[in-house]
């Protein structure tokens, strides 16, 4: 089955349709994709590939990937999940909305949530393709973490392999819940990881306005030392300097909350994933 397989892309167009859809046309399987807007129409075209309704490549598709934006999948899933056939497969790149209960569920289809990790900040990148693929999905390797928000043994090794496929390079596909996917997206990534990478872009440019110096000089020391701070302390590399940890400390006392661990309960995931999907509360 998974050599002959029927793939839907709904929303080819935007960020993540065109990805998946750059990958998944280089494949033997009968790939077919959908878009509303006209400019996604358009940049489709350009790659040559045709867009069609839902309507059309929808109720014979084995497997339907929605590249829609989160807050929209609450809708779109109750317009295209009641056209899909009987034993198929839903697959969304996020676990907002499944976390949420926002997806249309319907009895008798494999729903899938898989989200790309993107290649690790220490990836030992090799040519110039890789080292410009920051995102993914084109020449630098990365991970993937899916979830079946519906278990199904048959479709799960045919999932691993359409994610692999839509995200690659990968170098492997690891499976967890929904929950703890929604742990590492957003808490982990977006919640701490994204901002505390925004953070270090607001201080650098903070150092410059209260200092005499140019952006260049602060970022040729903050840099390095943005990444020293990185194998130092998720690899061990170095140990920090007893002068350094005296001064990490000053400032993790300065800047972070002592109650920073809350964002990992369940009652905080739940805000942060309301804000996200524009909803007043979550109803799990
Ligand atoms: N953008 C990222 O960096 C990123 C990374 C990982 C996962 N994701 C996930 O990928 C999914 C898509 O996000 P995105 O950022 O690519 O969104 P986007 O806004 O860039 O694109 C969504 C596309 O869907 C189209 N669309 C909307 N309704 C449609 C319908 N009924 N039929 C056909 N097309 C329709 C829109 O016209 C648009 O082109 C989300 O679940 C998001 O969380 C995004």
């Amino acid at each position: 089955m998974s050599d002959d397989l029927k793939i839907a892309v709904i929303g080819a167009g935007g960020k993540m349709g065109m990805r998946v859809s750059a990958n998944l046309q280089r494949t033997n399987w009968n790939v077919v994709y959908t878009e509303k807007s006209p400019a996604g129409i358009e940049r489709n075209k350009e790659q040559g590939r045709a867009i069609i309704s839902n309507e059309e490549a929808v109720p014979d598709a084995d497997v339907v990937i929605f590249a829609v934006p989160d807050v929209a999948l609450h809708a779109v899933t109750g317009e295209v999940v009641p056209l899909m056939r009987e034993g198929s497969m839903v697959l969304t790149l996020d676990p907002a909305a499944a976390y949420a209960n926002q997806l249309f569920m319907r009895k008798g289809l494999t729903y899938v949530v898989a989200h790309p990790t993107h290649p690790s900040v220490f990836l030992e990148r090799t040519t110039p393709e890789e080292w410009a693929d920051t995102f993914g999905g084109i020449a630098a390797p990365q991970n993937a973490i899916a979830a079946m928000f519906t278990e199904s043994d048959t479709w799960q090794p045919i999932a691993e392999k359409i994610i692999a496929t839509m995200y690659g390079p990968v170098i492997k596909v690891y499976w967890t819940s929904v929950h703890d996917l929604a742990v590492l997206e957003p808490t982990l990534n977006e919640t701490i990881g994204c901002m505390i990478g925004q953070f270090l872009k607001d201080v650098m440019d903070y150092a410059v306005e209260v200092t005499d110096m140019d952006e260049d000089t602060v970022k040729a020391m903050f840099y390095g030392h943005i990444y020293i701070a990185l194998t130092n302390a998720l690899r061990g590399s170095n140990p920090f300097s007893d002068a350094c940890l005296l001064a990490m400390d000053y400032g993790r006392q300065a800047i972070i909350k002592e109650d920073w661990k809350r964002i990992f309960d369940d009652k905080d995931l739940d805000i942060v994933v309301a804000k996200m999907l524009k909803l007043d509360h979550i109803e799990r």
